[in-house]
């Protein structure tokens, strides 16, 4: 059982407006004022990142926090479009990092290790997504590319980083093959573990909803999970934090 509480990120994605991202936002709070087995983070668009960080700092709750869903390699410079670490600092403490939707816009490995030195270097928690186009594939790849994303950063500050295993092929926005099954989560998260040491959350990112995000809870060594489209309502969001908790709670009973 893991010692920590299980951790949901909603990614918004380039979805919502300004009203959602508000009805969301303090929906969420209100559930978690009386819910605390759970962190939730949110990724809103950059655009909402202030408004979402001005209602939840009225009275701020540990366990409910706000990532970016990207963010540029330098400090500052001629990047039309681009945002900062050290502009996103005043506004959240995570950083979603190598989504592979920012991969097809032209994102490598090696950018995204940058930008996670960068994000960690102004204390921003990077969430940075691996996985596979193809099933079957990940074994092969995993350690060429966990290399890749943590070139240069030393082993004992892997804690700092959350890892999503994303399996490109079952997530919603691509064609979906088909939906992945316990066995290949439990041995793609053991193979990161591997890599990564015990002290890092892994979580699960790939077309979760409140019918089936139990399944993937239950993996052994998931910490938590990434969830995209159900995060847009909030009462599938709110449905899945309460299963989280129940599967938590349920996990500490049986091991205590
Ligand atoms: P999805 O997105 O839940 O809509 O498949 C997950 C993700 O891409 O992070």
């Amino acid at each position: 059982m893991s010692r920590y509480n299980p951790i949901l990120v909603a990614n918004w994605k380039m979805n919502t407006s300004l009203a959602d991202a508000v009805v969301l936002t303090q929906s969420i709070k209100k559930y978690l004022e009386n819910q605390r087995q759970v962190e939730v983070v949110l990724a809103p668009p950059f655009v909402w990142l202030y408004p979402v960080q001005e209602l939840l700092s009225k009275q701020p709750l540990n366990h409910l926090a706000i990532a970016a869903q990207t963010m540029h390699e330098q400090e500052e410079g001629p990047f039309t479009g681009e945002i900062s670490a050290m502009m996103l600092k005043r506004m959240c403490n995570y950083v979603l990092l190598g989504h592979s939707e920012r991969m097809q816009f032209g994102e490598t490995l090696e950018t995204v290790n940058k930008k996670i030195r960068r994000a960690l270097e102004w204390k921003l928690k990077p969430i940075v997504f691996v996985g596979e186009a193809e099933p079957g594939t990940f074994g092969r790849s995993v350690s060429t590319t966990l290399n890749t994303l943590l070139h240069l950063i030393s082993k004992d500050i892997y804690h700092k980083i959350i890892f999503v295993y994303e399996p490109i092929w079952a997530i919603s926005t691509k064609a979906r093959s088909r939906a992945i099954t316990g066995h290949e989560l439990e041995n793609a998260v053991a193979l990161i573990r591997k890599h990564v040491g015990e002290e890092a959350r892994i979580l699960y990112g790939g077309s979760v909803t409140p019918d089936d995000c139990a399944q993937f809870l239950h993996i052994f060594g998931v910490n938590g999970l990434v969830v995209g489209n159900a995060s847009l309502k909030a009462k599938q969001f709110i449905e899945i934090c309460k299963i989280a908790s129940e599967t938590h709670a349920a996990e500490k009973t049986f091991v205590s």
